[in-house]
């Protein structure tokens, strides 16, 4: 018998029915709550709210446990890469070798920019956030495929395929493009036969008369980074994407949107904000304890970057991987990073104190993926769009989510209004 939870409010009570997902997550129902009670469930920043059934991504923040489809994030980042995991993310099957090699292929295609679009980057300040540029170049790809972003759900599923590639294809050039903007340097334009993360280096890196050169190692730790940013349940940014493609908007504004919402930097800011702070402790030749004070005074601006979660309560299983990686991705380069030392001594520092301990706050995937972006040659202002290009297919995973389910409403939370009550208008002649 399906089980029911009751609420009583004063003598009244009111059944709820309850739900449970495929790993035993359970839930109470509360949609017909307002309409049977008048009373609405309140839970600001939604902590405690499912806004959504999904396919995609199990996440157990107290046991750090991650899964793309049901995958271990271990195994995909042990066996997998990052156009394999992100067609997984979006399609929910590891692709067979035809279908891995056609998304290759289509993506291949959709990685150079249209000349018009250049112009638009080179509208902006060269000082300009690299996220606010690769927004609203993301806002404008409806402008540039009029037929792939109706704003009719039905229509625009049918070139799903089509829209995604372009989604994850051109962002990474556009970010390429950034940067070499910012710069000074020429564009680079992509070339059809290095696949995704080569042609990515290929991009920033390729100088005149003398093309980037692969280097295993470099393209396998770029894949990794971006791998275990593919998706990652209802974070800021996802639930963003959901929230604007639940109006209808098409996969790209809604995607640019999520671009926004990733900018902060509780968000995927946090991962420029931790190398700020580990080159800090470098430059003043501190060993960090300023930082972990500071971080414990409760002020938001004071926090100590790449630690805490709202969801991990354990350890989040991607700065596990991460943190190790770095180990192995220096050593590979034959880079010797002091910051890496530091990071690993603020780990140590924050683990052993009570007030880190006693909130459960941990090392997240920011605290050491600067790191490897700086061994990748990656300047820090660049480092939240490569967030961002990481993050894409969960971004379009989700929002196919909400433009395939048949029984999607537009996402309208209500409020509990704490403003003034009632009172008449005043003329201004009569204000004082
Ligand atoms: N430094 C110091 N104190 C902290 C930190 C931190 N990094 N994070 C949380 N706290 C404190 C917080 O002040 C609160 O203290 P008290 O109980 O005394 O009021 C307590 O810990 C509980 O905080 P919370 O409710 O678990 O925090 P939250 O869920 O609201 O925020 C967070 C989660 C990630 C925004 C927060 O931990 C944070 O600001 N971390 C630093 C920024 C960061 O690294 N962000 C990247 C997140 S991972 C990548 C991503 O998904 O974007």
């Amino acid at each position: 018998m399906a089980k029911t939870a009751v609420l009583k409010i004063d003598d009244k009570e009111y059944p709820l029915p309850v739900m449970e997902g495929t790993e035993g997550e359970k839930a109470i129902d509360t949609r017909q709550l307002r309409t049977a009670s008048g009373y609405i469930a309140y839970d600001q920043g939604y902590g405690n709210t499912g806004s959504c059934e999904s396919q995609i991504t199990y996440l157990d923040g107290d046991n750090g446990i991650l899964r793309h489809r049901g995958y271990p994030i271990e195994q995909l980042a042990n066996q997998s890469e990052f156009v394999e995991t992100a067609w997984l993310v979006i399609y929910g099957s590891l692709p067979t070798q035809k279908q891995r090699k056609d998304f290759g292929q289509l993506l291949r295609q959709n990685s150079a920019v249209e000349m018009q679009m250049q112009k638009i980057l080179e509208g902006f300040p060269t000082s300009a956030s690299p996220m606010a540029m690769l927004s609203a170049l993301v806002a404008a790809l409806p402008a540039y495929y009029p037929d792939l972003a109706t704003n009719n759900f039905e229509k625009d599923l049918k070139n799903f395929d089509l829209a995604a590639a372009i989604a994850i294809s051109k962002i990474r050039t556009f970010v390429a493009m950034i940067y070499r903007y910012q710069k000074g340097l020429p564009f680079v334009f992509p070339k059809q036969e290095l696949p995704f993360c080569d042609n990515f280096l290929h991009m920033m890196f390729s100088e005149p008369y003398k093309d980037y050169v692969p280097v295993p190692e470099v393209s396998r730790a770029l894949n990794l980074l971006l791998l275990l940013h593919a998706d990652h349940e209802q974070n800021c940014s996802t639930s963003t994407v959901r929230m604007v493609g639940s109006s209808q908007a098409n996969v790209f504004a809604s995607v640019s949107a999520g671009i926004s919402a990733l900018s902060g930097p509780l968000h995927g800011g946090a991962n420029m904000a931790v190398m700020q702070m580990l080159q800090s402790i470098h430059d003043e030749h501190d060993d960090g304890t300023r930082f972990i004070a500071a971080a414990k005074s409760g002020s938001k601006s004071n926090r100590l970057m790449g630690f805490g979660h709202a969801v991990y309560k354990n350890f989040d299983p991607r700065a596990k991987i991460i943190g190790e990686a770095c180990d192995v991705v220096l050593k590979r380069l034959g880079i010797d990073d002091p910051l890496l030392a530091i990071a690993k001594n603020l780990e140590q520092a924050a683990l052993k104190d009570d007030y880190f301990v006693s909130r459960k706050l941990y090392p997240n995937v920011d605290f050491y993926s600067g790191i490897i972006m700086r061994a990748l040659g990656i300047p820090m202002n660049m480092f939240t769009t490569m967030f961002a290009i990481g993050r894409t297919p969960g971004w379009i995973a989700n929002w196919r989510e909400v433009a395939a389910n048949p029984k999607g409403r537009i996402y309208r939370p209500r409020q509990i209004y704490v403003g003034p009550t009632k009172r008449d208008y005043v003329p201004i002649s009569q204000r004082g």
